[in-house]
């Protein structure tokens, strides 16, 4: 997969969480060492996998929930969407407090003129379908494991016109939603389990303007890969 990255002369890698299994820092370091070729233009957000163990998440926003970057024409709004339950393998569900909201909205008024604005987080603002059985089963019986944020449908509500994509993770099947707000709507996408599909989602921009739908990336040999647009491209891997 970074060979294939590296090959395609991406300009940016971002990456929406569960980057360990276990949430060891050992892994988190392996992660680190793979991606080393990358490391200038990767960007990532912890997920919920990433709080079990070490709670190797906590190194990936140390003390922060909302975090700005500057990259390659991209302004890019990095949201910690785990919570203290995340520590507890069964309990997988985000949070998304109301200080959150306001510190998203903050940073989104701040983003300065021409950037592609994007909001990257790991949990689904928006109902997904069930992907496994136990997700089916904890729906069932209500535990909230497998739902969307619940403050989900207001975060779309406070990005709508301030950011031209929010991207997430969590979910193992890559979709793209455009939801309706008050303010506009919004795109939502996920890039799904990029080593299962043997794909990473590719997008390109100019500025604000964003090229939809995105393409794919496929990860399997890297011979015909030349990397030849103009644009700027990021590529999305869960
Ligand atoms: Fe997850």
């Amino acid at each position: 997969m970074v060979r294939r990255l590296v090959a395609s002369k991406v300009d940016q890698v971002l990456v929406t969480g569960d980057i360990t299994h276990r949430g060891y820092r050992h892994e988190f370091d392996a992660f680190r060492n793979l991606f080393e070729p990358l490391r200038d233009r990767l960007t990532i957000v912890p997920g919920n996998h990433d709080r079990l163990g070490d709670d190797a998440g906590n190194d990936m926003m140390p003390n922060e929930r909302v975090r700005v970057e500057l990259n390659a024409g991209m302004y890019l709004v990095r949201v910690d969407s785990t919570g203290p339950h995340n520590r507890f393998l069964l309990a997988s569900h985000g949070q998304i407090t109301s200080e959150d909201l306001d510190a998203i909205e903050s940073a989104l008024d701040a983003a300065p003129p021409h950037h592609l604005r994007v909001v990257m987080l790991h949990h689904h603002p928006v109902p997904l379908p069930e992907e496994q059985l136990c997700e089916r089963l904890s729906t069932m019986i209500g535990w909230p494991y497998a739902t969307e944020l619940q403050t989900g449908r207001h975060l779309l509500e406070r990005v709508a016109g301030r950011c031209d994509l929010v991207l997430h993770g969590h979910r193992h099947r890559p979709s793209h939603r455009v939801v309706g707000t008050t303010r506009g709507r919004v795109h939502v996408l996920n890039a799904g389990d990029s080593l299962t599909l043997g794909a990473a989602r590719q997008f390109s921009y100019r500025g604000e303007e964003l090229s939809l739908p995105p393409s794919w990336l496929p990860l399997g040999s890297a011979r015909d890969q030349r990397g030849s647009s103009a644009s700027p491209r990021a590529t999305v891997a869960a």
